[in-house]
């Protein structure tokens, strides 16, 4: 059967899940035949995919153009984020002209700090609290001189960096989430108190000590958390240029918070 025939029998709703599996899991080239074996294992994990993330079924997820090993220790790296990943990497190129030092914060599979390291000229650094998320980091950063660090925030971090970046847990207790991201993604990756601030507030508290003078944090944010974030970021640092970016879907996802 070849991929047209079979595309007519799977639900608009597993599509991508579909083409996901077969790329990955099959390695199946769409152009040739898919071999009468895989229809029906595909069928089944196309159904186990309602329910589970295909990218956990097949242990890796597309990111930026480089593909990441992820398990159910880490949070499965969204599209927003690859956005924070897209405009830091622009205001790195505007505002230093040399090789930058660089802590991604609440790293996860290390994603974002990896990335950074592939596209530009820099030193990285990757933390976060969970010993198993960063064994997976350890995993995708193997063979590019990365340096690995298990803290609490900042709490062990004693080095000064040019870019702090991060992507924390931001989603508040009593918000409404999908079923297959509550039941499957670590909640460790998923909620803070404080209506979702707890993190950026303990990170914007602490972070004077890591960061040198020309300095730029950036931020993953929720869409309705801009005003808080600029507050919290105004409480703590002096001297500051605050911008704030929005998504593909026009919504306020990034801060970017500069020396004056
Ligand atoms: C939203 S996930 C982000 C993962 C990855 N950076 C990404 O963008 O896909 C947040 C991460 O923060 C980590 N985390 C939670 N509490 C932390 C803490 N107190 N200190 C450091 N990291 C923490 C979680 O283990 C999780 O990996």
């Amino acid at each position: 059967m070849n991929y047209n025939d079979l595309i007519k029998q799977i639900d608009k709703e597993d599509i991508s899940n579909f083409n996901y599996l077969l790329k990955y899991k099959y390695k199946v080239d769409i152009n040739n035949e898919v071999p009468k074996k895989i229809i029906s294992n595909l069928k089944k994990i196309v159904i186990k995919a309602r329910k589970i993330p295909v990218q956990y079924l097949v242990g890796n997820v597309d990111f930026y153009g480089y593909t990441y090993k992820v398990n159910k220790n880490v949070l499965i790296p969204r599209f927003e984020t690859e956005e924070l990943v897209e405009n830091t990497i622009k205001l790195i190129k505007e505002k230093f002209n040399k090789k930058v030092s660089i802590l991604d914060l609440c790293t996860g599979s290390g994603c974002i700090g990896i990335t950074l390291k592939k596209e530009i000229a820099a030193d990285v650094t990757l933390s976060d609290i969970s010993r198993k998320a960063l064994k997976v980091a350890k995993e995708n950063s193997k063979n590019l001189n990365i340096k690995v660090i298990q803290s609490d925030l900042l709490k062990k971090i004693n080095d000064k960096y040019d870019v702090i970046i991060s992507n924390p847990p931001y989603i508040s207790y009593n918000e409404e989430i999908m079923d297959i991201v509550k039941n499957n993604e670590p909640s460790i990756a998923l909620y803070a108190d404080n209506n979702g601030l707890y993190y950026y507030e303990e990170i914007l508290r602490n972070i004077s000590k890591n960061l040198n003078n020309e300095f730029l944090i950036a931020f993953e944010i929720g869409k309705k958390q801009k005003k808080d974030i600029m507050n919290i970021a105004n409480k703590y640092l002096k001297n500051i240029k605050i911008t704030c970016k929005k998504d593909m879907q026009n919504r306020d996802r990034m801060i970017f918070i500069m020396n004056k």
